[in-house]
């Protein structure tokens, strides 16, 4: 299990923090047992809706709490329905600047096909362009 952070930037308010989630045992519940589940191997979806501030992202805040709290890893992808036409969107905004944090070390398991085939979707595992005089 890797262990990390949330990204950077947050469309969580600070206020919400500091109040104390109501009324909502069994969806967190439901996100707990999901949490556990991921944690021993099995990819595990929730998809959560309801209402305009019904606390959708109140609850998914806490499931990021959660889950940091036990040292996942907890990465954050946003998208919206103008978004469509771009292909991995809610992925690569998700996945692309952790990738770029870590060491390109990393990846050097991963075959060079598979790592360009990769790089086609996250622009973070393009090689970066050699500057003008490098060896
Ligand atoms: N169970 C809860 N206990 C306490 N406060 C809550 C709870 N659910 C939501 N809130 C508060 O109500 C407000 C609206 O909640 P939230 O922003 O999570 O709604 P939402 O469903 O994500 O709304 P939207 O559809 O506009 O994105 C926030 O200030 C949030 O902290
Ligand atoms: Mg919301």
């Amino acid at each position: 299990m890797v262990r990390g952070r949330v990204g950077s930037g947050s469309e969580f308010a600070v206020t919400d923090l500091a109040q104390p989630l109501v009324g909502r045992d069994r969806e967190l519940e439901v996100i707990r047992q999901l949490l556990r589940e991921a944690c021993a191997g099995s990819a595990r979806f929730a998809f959560i809706t309801g209402e305009p501030g019904i606390g959708k992202t109140r609850l998914l805040r806490e499931l990021l709490d959660q889950a940091e709290s036990g040292g996942v890893l907890a990465l954050r992808g946003r998208a919206s329905e103008f978004e469509r036409s771009l292909p991995f969107g809610l992925i690569v905004d998700a996945f692309d600047e952790y990738l770029e944090s870590l060491d390109p070390r990393e990846f050097s398991r991963l075959a060079t096909d598979d790592l360009r085939e990769l790089s086609a979707v996250f622009p973070s595992l393009r090689p970066s362009p050699r500057r003008v005089g490098d060896a």
